[in-house]
Parts: structure tokens; C-alpha cells; sequence
């Protein structure tokens, strides 16, 4: 079974294991809307509509803390799962969000436009590290000047020992949030696909692809939250492509 069709297969309990499969949830998702936020209200205050581009969006999490922090936006949802995208559709349209949502591969072009900041969470460590590289300079080529890439991430640690500490912790602290032995097998399983890097690692290639002020913003063992802005006058890295 593939990422997307592993996803698929839980749409529906998806968001009901968020808070213990993701024992640090309110910092996580909170520093990440709060990096974001920023451009967002500069664009309202200059008339206007901000657009968010949210990467590997799955249900809508993210997207849905965002617009709910930053009302009027627009979002731009693009994700593999076409499920797990009807529920990001559902939510947001019940709360009347402006959306779009794309049925993609992250190593598919991004979707047309130029946004004031791109987000991602818990999506981007499914890509190989060439990959990684690849979509991150093709979002600093989709940012705004002055916008924000920020990415809510699942990473690597810097050493093998590390690595496994970072896995006990994660063992240890979703339990005691309540996760049954079955929820973790699954969750086990479906990391089983994952490649996490080292965040110093990523926030290399961010500035290789041309972002400055990168840095990473909150981290709790395996969750990281990182990113960059793009420079008011920005010449994009070369895509290779
Ligand atoms: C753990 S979920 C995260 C969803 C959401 N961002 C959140 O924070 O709840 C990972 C999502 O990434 C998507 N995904 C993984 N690899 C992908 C790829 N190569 N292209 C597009 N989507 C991908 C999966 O389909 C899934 O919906």
C-alpha cells in the first residue's frame, strides 16, 4: 500500500489520534500558524485576499487553525489522499473558508499562483531527500516577496542513538496520552514509509533554495517546526528542472 492509500484507509479516525499521536499538538500547530501569520496580515492590510498554499494538507488541520486564526484568507490544499482531501473540503467549506483543494504528488508541480506562505505539516518527511530539496526550491520559487515557508515536521535525529531516543520518547509519551496498543501498531506502520532528516540538515537546503532568516522555531524530540521567508527582492535557485 502506498502513502496515499495508507492515509486513505483512516481518513475517517484521522483526526480523533491527532492530540496522542502528536503528544506536543498545541505548541506544534500553534508555532506553526504563528509563523505563518505574519505575511498573511500584512497582505489584509494591504487589500488584500492572503493565499495559503498548504502541502500534503490531508484532512485540513492546519489549514483550518490557520483561517480560523486569520480570517479571510484563501487556501490552496494540495495532497495525494483524495480522502483525506474530502475532509479538509467538508470542514472547510462548513465553516465557510475560501478553498481549492488538488488531488497531487508533492513532486508534481505546485499548483499555479504565488501565495504568502506555504505550509506543511507532517507531510514533506514522506519525500526522499532529493525530493525534500526539490520541493523546497520550488516553494521559495512560489513565495511572495516577503513570504513564509514554514513546515511542522516529523524529523530524523542527528545521530542513530539520537534517532531511537527520539522514538522511545514518542513510545512512552503517546501512551500515556491514551494510545491503545492497535493505534500505535498502526502508526508504527504507517512510519515504517516515512525518511525523516535532521532539521540543522533541512534548514540547510531552505537556505540553499534562496530563504533567508531560517531558522528552526520550536522543537520537542522527533517534532520540529522550521522554516524561512523569502526576501523582498528574490531571485528563485535554480529547479534543475
Ligand atoms: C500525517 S498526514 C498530515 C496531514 C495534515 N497536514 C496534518 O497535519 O494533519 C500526511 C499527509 O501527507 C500526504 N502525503 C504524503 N506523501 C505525499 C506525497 N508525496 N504527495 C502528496 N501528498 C502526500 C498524505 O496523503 C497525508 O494526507
Amino acid at each position: 500500500m502506498g502513502v496515499a492509500e495508507a492515509f486513505d484507509a483512516v481518513a475517517g479516525a484521522y483526526d480523533g489520534s491527532r492530540r496522542r499521536l502528536v503528544p506536543c499538538f498545541e505548541a506544534f500547530y500553534g508555532t506553526a500558524v504563528e509563523v505563518a501569520g505574519p505575511p498573511l496580515r500584512a497582505a489584509l492590510a494591504a487589500g488584500r485576499t492572503p493565499e495559503v498554499l498548504d502541502l500534503g494538507a490531508g484532512t485540513g488541520l492546519l489549514s483550518s487553525l490557520l483561517a480560523a486564526t486569520v480570517p479571510g484568507l484563501r487556501l490552496t490544499l494540495v495532497d495525494a489522499a483524495p480522502k483525506m482531501l474530502a475532509g479538509a473540503a467538508a470542514r472547510l467549506s462548513a465553516d465557510g473558508v475560501a478553498h481549492r483543494v488538488v488531488v497531487a504528488d508533492l513532486a508534481d508541480p505546485l499548483p499555479a499562483g504565488r501565495y504568502d506562505a506555504v505550509v506543511s505539516a507532517l507531510a514533506i518527511h514522506h519525500l526522499d531527500h532529493a525530493g525534500k530539496r526539490d520541493l523546497y526550491r520550488r516553494v521559495a520559487s512560489v513565495l511572495v516577496p516577503g513570504g513564509v515557508f514554514v513546515n511542522a515536521e516529523q524529523v530524523a535525529g542527528p545521530t542513530p542513538e539520537l534517532d531511537q531516543r527520539y522514538h522511545e520518547v514518542w513510545l512512552a509519551q503517546t501512551a500515556a496520552l491514551g494510545s491503545d496498543a492497535a493505534e500505535i501498531a498502526a502508526a508504527e506502520q504507517r512510519m515504517a514509509c516515512d525518511r525523516p532528516a535532521p532539521v540543522g540538515e533541512q534548514c540547510g537546503w531552505l537556505v540553499e533554495a534562496g530563504l533567508v532568516d531560517v531558522d528552526c522555531y520550536f522543537k520537542a524530540w522527533r517534532f520540529a517546526v522550521f522554516g524561512g521567508r523569502a526576501p523582498t527582492t528574490f531571485v528563485p535557485a535554480p529547479t534543475g528542472r
